[in-house]
């Protein structure tokens, strides 16, 4: 016998779960034909302070609760939404909505970072399905895809902008040649970067959300802290000159590679050739590169971010939960988190480098300068010499090297800062894919 409707529990009513609650009411029709029952949103809890939310008048009043008890204790509750963000009480919540036999749908990226295999676990086990679309690229499908149209292909690499603040950032920097402070200024007073903009800037969404993607693509657990990380922070408008200049553009990407079993993962500023599809890729737009032994490569590219697009993830999430509820259908994972392959630790990774140098102008130099490369394995591709500062007899070197292991520039750094001649290391950035 079908079911007279199903129930949907939301938790949290901010700027996504406020989208999630206006789009469940909006399109209750539609969602409605699509399963052949109504689709009521049951129950909303809330933290006492959203109570005055504008929003809260739009719903009837007994819609809302702060308590947990009476949230979870709602009946005929068969999905709960989480759309409240970071890691705690979210994980809580989380874990009790799966043991209560609910299906669950996330938009948290901190929380499935960080707890992915316990909760999968525990959705297995308790027969239900955990679903969280949104919590990587908003609206762009970037998750499903792994799990079912590239499900059989070996996934040989990932790079992708998947921080729209950052993307603005460094956009405007290049375009308008502003220093990172003002540029970040911007981003803040038109509402992209959060008051606390480090999630952002210093790469740790970028890092949640390659973990969640790695974690699908490769079939492995993987932690935040497993991965390399390094934002936006050090870069100057220097280093966006003279990639014009050579021919590149700088990009915050989240990379994974997969190379014979090993599997590089890393989050880090990179000079992208012009020509590069990521290259072009401007604003607070997303986009994500993923290459696939049988496919190729494939693009997703979309708003990453935002109120609407994100609700397009989480709708369609609890779309697929409540066909699942009127079939009759438990926890279909696919997948299990079995892999086997290595994760690179960052000093065996392999690229090519961009270093900009103050060193001391006088004869000499240079030679030192070759000798410490050489010194370390590190072959030269080219040698610029730009802004001689007559004053201080100081002048700017930008030197771009052939492939290097990263233990090896790390090192030949440190030979550089310890050089009477060379004044600072002012930068270094990893160049390519
Ligand atoms: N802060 C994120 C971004 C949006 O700037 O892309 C939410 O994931």
């Amino acid at each position: 016998m079908s079911k007279p409707a199903i129930g949907i529990g939301l938790i949290g009513i901010g700027i996504i779960g406020g989208a999630v609650a206006r789009g469940l009411r909006d399109r209750a029709a539609r969602l409605s034909e699509q399963i052949g029952c109504p689709v009521e949103l049951r129950r909303v809890k809330v933290a006492p302070m959203d109570l005055t939310r504008p929003i809260i008048a739009e719903f009837p009043t007994d819609t809302f609760t702060t308590d947990d008890d009476d949230f979870f204790n709602t009946p005929d509750m068969d999905i709960v939404i989480e759309a409240m963000g970071g890691e705690y009480p979210a994980f809580n919540y989380l874990e009790r909505a799966l043991l209560s036999g609910r299906h669950v749908v996330s938009s948290n990226k901190e929380v499935i970072a960080k707890h992915a295999a316990e909760l999968l676990e525990l959705a297995r086990r308790n027969n239900v399905g955990l679903r969280f679309e949104a919590s990587v690229g908003g609206g762009i499908p970037l998750l499903q895809p792994f799990q079912y149209d590239l499900s059989v292909n070996e996934i040989k690499g990932i790079s992708a902008i998947i921080n729209g603040t950052t993307n603005y950032i460094l956009t405007n920097m290049a375009c308008e040649g502003i220093p990172f402070a003002d540029a970040l200024r911007q981003a803040q007073e038109l509402g992209y970067a959060e008051r606390n903009p480090a999630n952002d800037i210093e790469g740790f969404d970028s890092v949640y959300k390659l973990a969640i993607m790695a974690m699908l693509a490769f079939q492995i657990e993987v932690k935040p802290e497993d991965i390399y990380r390094e934002g936006i922070t050090k870069l100057e408008t220097q280093d966006f000159l003279y990639a014009t200049e050579l021919g590149f553009v700088i990009k915050l990407l989240a990379i994974a590679k997969e190379d014979d079993g090993d599997i590089e993962l890393r989050v880090h500023p990179v000079f992208l050739p012009r020509d590069n599809f990521l290259a072009k890729v401007d604003g607070v737009f997303n986009a994500a590169l993923i290459t696939g032994d049988l496919v190729g490569d494939v693009i997703f590219s979309g708003q990453g971010a935002g109120a609407a697009a994100t609700s397009s993830a989480v709708i369609a999430d609890a779309l697929a939960a409540a066909q699942d509820v009127a079939s009759g259908v438990g926890n279909r994972m696919r997948w299990r988190l079995g892999g086997t392959k290595r994760l690179l630790p960052m000093t065996e990774v392999v690229t090519r480098y961009y270093f900009r140098l103050n060193v001391a102008d006088k004869p000499g130099v240079l030679a030192q300068i070759a000798g410490i490369f050489g010194d370390n394995g590190i072959s030269i591709a080219s040698v610029i010499q730009k802004e001689v500062n007559e004053a201080s007899e100081t002048a700017e070197l930008v030197i771009m090297t052939h492939l290097a292991r990263e233990s090896a520039v790390r090192q030949a750094v440190e030979a550089l800062r310890q050089n009477d001649s060379i004044k600072a290391v002012n930068n270094f950035v990893r160049v390519g894919v």
